[in-house]
Protein backbone atom coordinates (compact mmCIF):
# COMPACT_ATOMS: atom_id res chain seq x y z
CA UNK A 1 0.00 0.00 0.00
CA UNK A 2 1.21 3.04 -1.11
CA UNK A 3 -0.30 6.90 -1.13
CA UNK A 4 2.47 7.82 -3.84
CA UNK A 5 0.81 5.61 -6.33
CA UNK A 6 -1.10 8.33 -7.62
CA UNK A 7 -0.14 11.97 -6.94
CA UNK A 8 -2.50 14.39 -8.91
CA UNK A 9 -2.09 18.17 -8.82
CA UNK A 10 -5.59 19.95 -9.36
CA UNK A 11 -4.80 22.53 -11.20
CA UNK A 12 -3.82 20.34 -14.00
CA UNK A 13 -7.20 18.66 -14.19
CA UNK A 14 -10.61 18.98 -15.60
CA UNK A 15 -13.28 20.46 -14.12
CA UNK A 16 -14.91 17.48 -14.18
CA UNK A 17 -12.07 15.44 -12.59
CA UNK A 18 -12.00 17.87 -10.03
CA UNK A 19 -15.56 17.47 -8.78
CA UNK A 20 -15.48 13.86 -9.49
CA UNK A 21 -12.57 13.35 -7.36
CA UNK A 22 -13.21 16.24 -4.35
CA UNK A 23 -16.91 14.77 -3.91
CA UNK A 24 -16.46 11.02 -4.06
CA UNK A 25 -13.73 11.42 -1.63
CA UNK A 26 -14.95 13.73 1.03
CA UNK A 27 -18.00 11.57 2.13
CA UNK A 28 -20.30 10.07 3.15
CA UNK A 29 -21.32 14.42 3.33
CA UNK A 30 -24.06 15.56 5.04
CA UNK A 31 -27.37 16.80 2.92
CA UNK A 32 -29.29 19.89 3.80
CA UNK A 33 -32.26 19.92 2.32
CA UNK A 34 -33.04 23.33 1.76
CA UNK A 35 -36.01 25.26 2.05
CA UNK A 36 -36.51 29.00 0.80
CA UNK A 37 -39.35 31.20 -0.69
CA UNK A 38 -39.19 34.05 -3.05
CA UNK A 39 -40.47 37.30 -2.24
CA UNK A 40 -43.30 36.99 -4.50
CA UNK A 41 -44.13 33.59 -2.05
CA UNK A 42 -43.45 30.67 -4.07
CA UNK A 43 -41.83 28.00 -2.06
CA UNK A 44 -38.39 26.35 -3.43
CA UNK A 45 -36.86 23.24 -2.29
CA UNK A 46 -33.44 21.32 -3.36
CA UNK A 47 -30.73 19.65 -1.49
CA UNK A 48 -27.29 20.64 -0.90
CA UNK A 49 -24.19 18.63 0.24
CA UNK A 50 -21.69 21.09 0.44
CA UNK A 51 -23.42 21.46 3.66
CA UNK A 52 -21.72 21.72 7.35
CA UNK A 53 -21.82 22.86 11.09
CA UNK A 54 -19.62 26.17 11.67
CA UNK A 55 -19.82 27.10 15.13
CA UNK A 56 -21.81 26.48 17.81
CA UNK A 57 -21.52 29.91 20.00
CA UNK A 58 -23.51 30.72 18.11
CA UNK A 59 -24.66 28.19 16.14
CA UNK A 60 -23.76 28.56 12.53
CA UNK A 61 -24.17 26.62 9.61
CA UNK A 62 -22.97 26.68 6.23
CA UNK A 63 -24.19 25.69 2.98
CA UNK A 64 -21.96 26.79 -0.63
CA UNK A 65 -24.74 27.31 -4.10
CA UNK A 66 -22.82 26.72 -7.04
CA UNK A 67 -24.39 28.29 -10.31
CA UNK A 68 -26.97 26.78 -13.01
CA UNK A 69 -26.66 26.96 -16.57
CA UNK A 70 -28.69 30.46 -16.76
CA UNK A 71 -27.22 31.77 -13.76
CA UNK A 72 -27.97 32.04 -9.74
CA UNK A 73 -29.39 28.64 -8.39
CA UNK A 74 -33.04 29.38 -7.05
CA UNK A 75 -31.79 29.14 -3.72
CA UNK A 76 -29.45 31.89 -3.29
CA UNK A 77 -31.79 34.33 -5.28
CA UNK A 78 -34.62 33.59 -2.54
CA UNK A 79 -31.95 33.94 0.73
CA UNK A 80 -30.71 37.30 -1.18
CA UNK A 81 -34.48 38.46 -1.38
CA UNK A 82 -35.75 37.06 2.56
CA UNK A 83 -32.24 36.84 4.22
CA UNK A 84 -33.52 33.16 5.79
CA UNK A 85 -33.38 29.27 5.10
CA UNK A 86 -34.41 25.98 6.87
CA UNK A 87 -32.22 22.77 6.12
CA UNK A 88 -34.38 19.76 6.59
CA UNK A 89 -32.34 16.72 7.82
CA UNK A 90 -33.48 14.04 5.26
CA UNK A 91 -34.49 10.48 6.45
CA UNK A 92 -34.22 8.03 4.69
CA UNK A 93 -37.78 6.95 3.86
CA UNK A 94 -37.29 10.85 1.93
CA UNK A 95 -34.06 10.01 0.09
CA UNK A 96 -36.33 9.70 -3.55
CA UNK A 97 -38.30 12.91 -3.10
CA UNK A 98 -34.88 14.22 -1.88
CA UNK A 99 -33.10 13.42 -4.74
CA UNK A 100 -36.37 14.39 -7.11
CA UNK A 101 -36.29 18.24 -5.95
CA UNK A 102 -32.91 18.66 -7.27
CA UNK A 103 -34.26 19.13 -10.65
CA UNK A 104 -33.16 21.82 -12.42
CA UNK A 105 -36.73 23.83 -12.75
CA UNK A 106 -37.58 27.31 -13.20
CA UNK A 107 -38.37 29.81 -10.36
CA UNK A 108 -42.09 29.86 -10.46
CA UNK A 109 -42.18 25.91 -9.82
CA UNK A 110 -42.74 25.15 -6.06
CA UNK A 111 -40.50 21.90 -5.51
CA UNK A 112 -42.71 21.02 -2.31
CA UNK A 113 -45.61 20.23 -5.04
CA UNK A 114 -43.51 18.59 -8.02
CA UNK A 115 -42.16 16.11 -5.06
CA UNK A 116 -45.39 15.67 -3.31
CA UNK A 117 -44.14 17.38 -0.06
CA UNK A 118 -46.16 19.79 2.50
CA UNK A 119 -44.28 23.23 2.93
CA UNK A 120 -44.90 24.95 6.76
CA UNK A 121 -44.14 28.50 7.11
CA UNK A 122 -41.75 28.96 10.11
CA UNK A 123 -42.64 31.38 12.27
CA UNK A 124 -39.25 32.21 13.37
CA UNK A 125 -37.72 33.07 9.72
CA UNK A 126 -39.11 33.81 6.30
CA UNK A 127 -38.84 30.63 5.09
CA UNK A 128 -41.08 27.10 4.73
CA UNK A 129 -39.80 24.16 6.27
CA UNK A 130 -40.53 20.35 5.10
CA UNK A 131 -43.13 19.42 7.31
CA UNK A 132 -42.57 15.81 6.21
CA UNK A 133 -39.01 15.42 8.33
CA UNK A 134 -38.03 14.23 11.54
CA UNK A 135 -35.95 17.54 12.31
CA UNK A 136 -35.10 21.37 10.73
CA UNK A 137 -33.28 23.77 11.27
CA UNK A 138 -33.92 27.49 10.95
CA UNK A 139 -32.31 29.69 10.12
CA UNK A 140 -31.13 33.25 9.55
CA UNK A 141 -28.28 34.99 7.14
CA UNK A 142 -25.53 36.20 8.93
CA UNK A 143 -23.11 36.35 6.01
CA UNK A 144 -22.34 35.23 2.81
CA UNK A 145 -18.68 34.78 1.01
CA UNK A 146 -17.96 34.63 -2.34
CA UNK A 147 -15.53 31.62 -2.73
CA UNK A 148 -14.55 31.52 -6.61
CA UNK A 149 -16.50 32.93 -9.54
CA UNK A 150 -18.53 29.88 -8.91
CA UNK A 151 -19.54 28.96 -5.90
CA UNK A 152 -21.20 31.62 -2.82
CA UNK A 153 -20.98 30.12 1.05
CA UNK A 154 -24.33 31.03 3.03
CA UNK A 155 -23.59 31.33 6.81
CA UNK A 156 -26.54 31.39 8.89
CA UNK A 157 -27.75 30.94 12.45
CA UNK A 158 -29.73 28.74 13.72
CA UNK A 159 -32.44 30.58 15.63
CA UNK A 160 -34.72 27.83 15.89
CA UNK A 161 -34.47 23.72 15.75
CA UNK A 162 -37.49 21.70 15.21
CA UNK A 163 -37.65 18.14 15.95
CA UNK A 164 -40.25 15.48 16.04
CA UNK A 165 -41.79 13.00 18.88
CA UNK A 166 -40.22 10.23 17.75
CA UNK A 167 -36.84 11.43 18.09
CA UNK A 168 -35.24 10.08 20.86
CA UNK A 169 -32.32 11.12 22.67
CA UNK A 170 -29.30 9.22 24.40
CA UNK A 171 -29.68 9.23 28.14
CA UNK A 172 -29.18 12.26 30.22
CA UNK A 173 -28.09 14.00 27.10
CA UNK A 174 -29.63 15.86 24.15
CA UNK A 175 -28.12 13.48 21.44
CA UNK A 176 -30.34 12.57 19.29
CA UNK A 177 -29.98 9.15 18.16
CA UNK A 178 -28.84 8.42 14.64
CA UNK A 179 -31.05 5.46 14.66
CA UNK A 180 -34.34 7.01 14.85
CA UNK A 181 -33.14 10.41 12.76
CA UNK A 182 -32.02 7.85 10.32
CA UNK A 183 -30.30 10.45 8.15
CA UNK A 184 -29.05 9.89 4.75
CA UNK A 185 -25.77 10.75 2.99
CA UNK A 186 -24.13 11.88 0.02
CA UNK A 187 -21.34 9.95 -1.74
CA UNK A 188 -19.28 9.97 -5.11
CA UNK A 189 -21.65 9.87 -8.29
CA UNK A 190 -25.23 9.07 -7.87
CA UNK A 191 -24.10 7.27 -4.53
CA UNK A 192 -26.19 8.08 -0.92
CA UNK A 193 -25.03 6.64 2.49
CA UNK A 194 -27.71 4.79 4.52
CA UNK A 195 -27.18 3.96 8.17
CA UNK A 196 -27.00 0.32 8.61
CA UNK A 197 -25.15 0.73 11.74
CA UNK A 198 -23.95 3.14 14.01
CA UNK A 199 -20.46 1.85 16.16
CA UNK A 200 -20.10 4.21 19.72
CA UNK A 201 -16.41 4.62 20.80
CA UNK A 202 -15.51 6.27 23.93
CA UNK A 203 -12.92 9.38 23.49
CA UNK A 204 -9.90 8.68 25.51
CA UNK A 205 -10.46 12.09 27.56
CA UNK A 206 -13.92 10.20 28.97
CA UNK A 207 -12.37 7.38 29.86
C1 LIG B 1 -27.75 15.07 -3.00
C2 LIG B 1 -27.47 16.33 -3.76
C3 LIG B 1 -26.62 17.27 -3.24
C4 LIG B 1 -26.37 18.48 -3.92
N1 LIG B 1 -25.50 19.38 -3.38
C5 LIG B 1 -25.30 20.57 -3.99
C6 LIG B 1 -24.41 21.53 -3.42
O1 LIG B 1 -23.84 21.34 -2.35
N2 LIG B 1 -24.24 22.71 -4.07
C7 LIG B 1 -24.90 22.99 -5.24
O2 LIG B 1 -24.73 24.08 -5.78
N3 LIG B 1 -25.75 22.09 -5.80
C8 LIG B 1 -25.96 20.90 -5.21
N4 LIG B 1 -26.83 19.98 -5.76
C9 LIG B 1 -27.58 20.36 -6.98
C10 LIG B 1 -28.82 21.20 -6.64
O3 LIG B 1 -29.70 20.50 -5.77
C11 LIG B 1 -29.56 21.53 -7.95
O4 LIG B 1 -28.73 22.36 -8.74
C12 LIG B 1 -30.91 22.20 -7.74
O5 LIG B 1 -31.60 22.25 -8.98
C13 LIG B 1 -30.78 23.61 -7.21
O6 LIG B 1 -32.09 24.10 -7.03
P1 LIG B 1 -32.44 25.62 -6.82
O7 LIG B 1 -32.09 26.35 -8.12
O8 LIG B 1 -33.92 25.57 -6.58
O9 LIG B 1 -31.66 26.13 -5.66
C14 LIG B 1 -27.04 18.75 -5.14
C15 LIG B 1 -27.91 17.77 -5.69
C16 LIG B 1 -28.12 16.58 -5.01
C17 LIG B 1 -29.05 15.54 -5.59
Amino acid sequence: MSLVTEVLTPGELLELERYELITSLVVPRPIGWLSTRSADGVPNLAPYSFFNVLSVHPMLVGVSIGQKKSGMKDSLANIRELGAFCLNIVSQELIEQMNDSSASVPPEVDEFALVGLTPVDSDRVAAPFVSECKAVLECEVTQEVGLSGYNTLVVGEVVGIRLDSSLRKERGTSIIFSEDLNPVGRMGGSGYSIVDEVCRLVRPDSR
